[in-house]
């Protein structure tokens, strides 16, 4: 047999003599063996490999898979990697568009011949330890992205083109004693890539191990177990189902119940009663220990293979796990880090770990079966997965949604020559991960609308297991409703998921994607959870997504950056759309995190004045295992600190008095109650804090005095001089506002405080959720008006208190129509300056992007302290996190490093806050009502005229922006949702009032 390369572009040419998919088992020569955790059945094919890139098919080497072909002048590369991270090709990232488009014109059943790399590898090896009779020896790649063909010694072996399922073919009928010669050959584009467009980095290569698999003559070759669960739950029974190559028998017995009773020449059970459950609460796993014997009656090896029991169905209309009904607070998870979508063991375990520990509960394995160790891990610490299977046509959908292709042309639509390939992704999937307890339900993929194919899809996921099925494409296409147990939605904004839940009560309804986490977004994700514990058929969500997809570069001048589409030349591209996150790529957490793992909290509190009410959100756990610490704090400084023994049963709500009383005395108090681990877990140490509130309380008391003298008035020709013994403050007649504070001993020897004149500010670089919906184009007035306001020709006007004076500037403002901004200095005896800014936007105009004011200061005054909401950044519809305190930082690193510089660094409640020098010199800025604040190195236009973190100026000043408010976040969406209206400035006329005084 021989290959035709022709043949890659044919949807119906998908594997051949590839070994049939199977349960990802592994197997040991004995028991002692399997305790080491390390296989003489395996043989790790992974590290250097002779490498020949071809830019194209016509460009392969004649002969390449020769044996003694001299090789010495090929290049050599790392494997497992992409080869797009390995100096060939380059990294293209797009999210709907297929890679080639418009560069050539392909249609399905065609692939790019101009540009379809080959990557051809070669490498020897020879067997560790000779042959035993009968025994078989096999190649597996884990992932080979899109397809690989197999030479061994010369010979053609075999093709398999699902890039996120293994790979396996049988080499013993080429293999030969002492050295062997294995060529593998990597296209990057074949008939499959229609159906893997997913929104990802495009890569190819061998990405996942390669690994040299032995098989004695005797080998279980397939094993199945399932569990059901009695209603109640006190008995279980757990089914194993074997299959077998070569002649012999297995024994099976499971550790703590003992042996297994065989009920047929394959099939096992076993009832356990009073079974301990898993569930991400408890992931317990039974331990079934499986010996293979041959003909003669030796062991011919040993599986050892972890057994959740859970019973996870549809019951009483909505999925409930071991009986309760389940809320996913999940996450999409790209399998993606620094190197792309090769990501190790240990980096799977960080983030699972990272998920725990943030009350993440469930992940959706966007868009195709990730590693096997992911699933292990998730039996392991009890995370709940919708495995997906790798099948996403989006770009073609496109050419139906918005131009004027007809539903006929749905790839995979109800077109034949796509149900084959389909089929055998759904088996790779299913034979492969059906023995993990973690995984509740299968998913048909992503983002390829609806049709016979998907509904036959899911048939035979039906026709397997009993697992629930997911598909979110019958919302675009609803022949087939049937295609999916569950409605599944992307996005839809939950006061429209209530309401279509008023009347659609079949079936309980899923977000398979919601709180688009792109740059600094993430508000107002509240109104989700709470929908999920208010209406029973809304059971929750996963976040798009856990972490930006982005790779490291170096820019012009050698510094490192995380660069994202479009910067490794790729076009067409997307751009920052491949950062989505709540970690940044290396894993650091974004803000957002804070917030994730508030509103996912197990916990919800209320607190009063005396008592606190706690539910407890768990399925199965009482609170119990927690500490409860309770305390006191005034304006940062803790009074008090107690702790409650709470028991409070699963699923159920109740309320403790508070261990102390609220002092008399005048000023705010902040009450916080914050749940702890007391054990150690897997996932965090004793101590890690799961859950957590705070209230405020306020104590009123006399007002503050004001001093009774007024400062001196120096009438000049252009400028207005207020003066009192420590500052002076210089109005200009002719440039338009405050020109100059100075503060300290005398007026004459104080700091100058002021490097510009503070503006009026109406805007902040826009958020890639305001970039989505066009904000740029919609208030770009307010840019104008925040950079060129002028000061009319009466301004300043002077008004004289007995304890103040008053210096009043009008603002005219160049949007359209016009408006106008009064900003009223009021200067005391001791320099305190309370500041009344009043805007009266034109008519019609929309809500402002932030109403505040902009002051420039030096950057020595690089240190930041608030009295307000922290300690991470802040905004109106996203602070459920936030906790009133008092905080300090530097201004330097204050903006949040989102891939793409936007508006962040902001905090809401801001009482006071001071930026000062190391000396402790410099301005102090106060607010009783609490204002928005944000003390940044950059101007909101600096800002957002970097494409990235790096390309921002040199620190030359600390720019100050207090604010009566931001527009709040968003997030439903990047693509058009706005900011919910509870969390906009409202329209029409505006005041806001703070104060600053210099500090020496
Ligand atoms: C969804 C898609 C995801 C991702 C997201 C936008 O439509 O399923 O893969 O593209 O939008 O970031």
């Amino acid at each position: 047999m021989t290959f035709d390369i022709t043949r890659i572009a044919d949807p119906e040419y998908f594997a051949e003599n590839r070994l049939p998919a199977h349960s990802d088992h592994r197997w040991f020569a004995s028991l002692a063996e399997a305790t080491t955790g390390a296989s003489s059945f395996e043989e790790s094919l992974n590290g250097l490999w002779k490498f020949h890139y071809a830019v194209c098919p016509d460009a392969i080497l004649p002969g390449f898979e020769t044996v003694g072909l001299d090789r010495s002048d090929w290049d050599e590369i790392t494997v497992p990697a992409h080869i797009q991270l390995e100096g060939y090709d380059r990294p293209q990232y797009t999210n709907v568009q297929y890679p080639w488009d418009g560069h050539e014109a392909v249609v399905p059943g065609q692939v790019p011949q101009r540009f379809n790399p080959v990557a051809t590898y070669v490498r020897t090896f020879s067997l560790e330890a000779p042959q035993a009779p009968g025994e078989r020896v096999s190649v597996c790649f884990h992932g080979a992205e899109s397809a690989v063909a197999l030479w061994l010694n010369g010979s053609y072996v075999g093709y398999a083109a699902d890039s996120f399922t293994p790979s396996e073919f049988d080499l013993t009928p080429y293999l030969v004693e002492g050295e062997n010669t294995l060529c593998a050959q990597v296209f990057r584009f074949t008939a499959g890539s229609w159906i893997e467009d997913q929104d990802f980095y495009r890569f190819s290569g061998l990405f996942r191990d390669v690994v040299l698999y032995r098989r004695p003559a005797t080998h279980l070759e397939d094993l199945r177990v399932s569990s059901t669960v009695s209603a109640d739950p006190s008995r279980a029974e757990i089914s194993v189902l074997v299959q077998l190559s070569g002649t012999g028998n297995v024994r099976a017995s499971l550790a703590g119940a003992g042996e297994v009773e065989r009920i047929g020449a394959a099939e096992f059970a076993i009832a356990i009663d009073q079974p301990r459950l898993w569930s991400g609460e408890d992931p317990f796993c039974y331990d079934l220990l499986l010996e293979v014997v041959d003909e003669s009656g030796a062991i011919s090896e040993v599986v050892q293979q972890k057994v959740g029991v859970r019973r996870f169905a549809m019951e009483d209309g909505v999925l409930k796990l071991n009986g309760r009904r389940m809320v996913f607070k999940g996450v999409n998870r790209h399998e993606f880090g620094l190197k792309g979508r090769v990501v190790s063991r240990a980096e799977t375990e960080a983030d699972i770990r990272l998920m725990k520990a943030a009350g993440i509960n469930a992940v959706r394995t966007s868009h195709y079966p990730n590693n096997s160790y992911f699933y292990e891990l998730c039996d392991q610490y009890g995370l709940y997965v919708i495995d997906e299977m790798n099948l996403e046509s989006h770009g073609l959908w496109d050419r139906i949604r918005r131009q004027d292709a007809g539903m006929e042309e749905a790839v995979p639509g109800d077109k034949p020559e796509w149900l084959p390939v389909l089929l055998d992704r759904a088996a790779n999937m299913l034979e492969r991960d059906k023995n993990h307890p973690s995984i509740l339900m299968w998913s048909c993929g992503n983002e390829s609308l609806g049709g016979s194919n998907i509904l036959a899809v899911s048939d035979w996921f039906r026709s397997r297991d009993t697992r629930p099925i997911h598909y979110e494409g019958v919302h675009w296409d609803p022949r087939f409703p049937e295609s999916s147990d569950v409605v599944s939605e992307m996005y839809t904004p939950a006061k429209d998921i209530a309401e279509y839940l008023l009347t659609h009560r079949d079936k309980p309804l899923l977000l398979c994607e919601y709180a688009h986490a792109m740059g600094n977004s993430f508000g107002a994700v509240d109104a989700y959870v709470d929908l999920a514990y208010s209406e029973p058929l809304f059971q929750g969500g996963f976040i798009w997504d856990f972490a930006d997809q982005a790779i490291a570069l170096t820019d012009h001048h050698g510094r490192p950056y995380f660069g994202y589409g479009g910067d490794c030349g790729d076009a067409p591209s997307d751009y920052d759309f491949s950062a989505n996150g709540i970690l940044f790529a290396d894993r650091t957490p974004t803000p957002k995190l804070a917030e994730v793992k508030y509103v996912y909290q197990p916990f919800r509190m209320a607190i009063s004045s005396d008592a606190v009410m706690v539910e407890n959100r768990r399925l199965f756990t009482d609170s119990c295992d927690l500490e409860c610490v309770v305390t006191l704090t005034r304006e940062g400084t803790e009074l008090c600190r107690k702790t409650i023994a709470t028991a409070v049963a699963a699923g159920e709500s109740a309320t403790y008095p508070l261990p102390f009383s609220l002092p008399k005395e005048s000023g705010e108090y902040a009450v916080d109650v914050s749940f702890r681990l007391r054990e150690p877990q897997a996932w965090a140490p004793a101590g890690h804090e799961v859950a957590s509130e705070q209230a405020v309380f306020t104590v009123a008391g006399a007002p503050r005095l004001r001093p009774s003298t007024r400062p001196e008035l120096v009438e000049g020709i252009h400028n207005v001089g207020v003066r009192g013994a420590h500052f002076l403050a210089l109005f200009s007649r002719l440039h338009g506002g405050l020109v100059s504070y100075r503060f300290g001993e005398t007026p004459e020897t104080g700091r100058e405080l002021l490097r510009s004149i503070p503006q009026p500010n109406f805007w902040h670089a826009p958020t890639s959720n305001e970039r989505g919906w066009g904000m740029p184009f919609r208030d770009g007035g307010w840019h104008l008006a925040s950079r060129y306001a002028r000061a009319s020709e009466q301004s300043p006007e002077v008004v004289l208190h007995d304890d103040s004076i008053d210096v009043r500037y009008t603002y005219l403002l160049p949007t359209t129509p016009a408006g106008e901004c009064v900003v009223t200095y009021r200067v005391d005896v001791d320099g305190h300056v309370e500041v009344t800014e009043v805007v009266r936007p034109g008519d019609g105009l929309h809500d402002l992007p932030e109403f505040g004011m902009l002051f420039t200061t030096d950057a020595d005054l690089g240190r930041l302290s608030w009295y307000g909401e922290g300690p991470h950044e802040c905004y109106v519809d996203r602070r459920g996190s936030a906790r009133l305190g008092v905080y300090s930082g530097k201004v330097a690193e204050q903006l949040t490093a989102y891939v793409r510089p936007q508006e962040s660094g902001s905090h809401t409640g801001v009482r006071w806050a001071t930026v000062t020098d190391e000396q402790g010199a410099g301005l102090r800025f106060d607010c009783a009502a609490g204002m928005e604040f944000s003390a940044l190195p950059w101007t909101p236009f600096e800002i957002e005229s970097a494409r990235h973190p790096v390309e921002l100026p040199p620190i030359e000043y600390t720019v100050l922006r207090p604010a009566l408010m931001r527009r709040g976040v968003g997030g439903d969406d990047s693509w058009g949702a706005e900011t919910h209206p509870e969390y906009l400035l409202p329209e029409g006329e505006l005041e806001f009032q703070f104060g600053f005084q210099g500090l020496a």
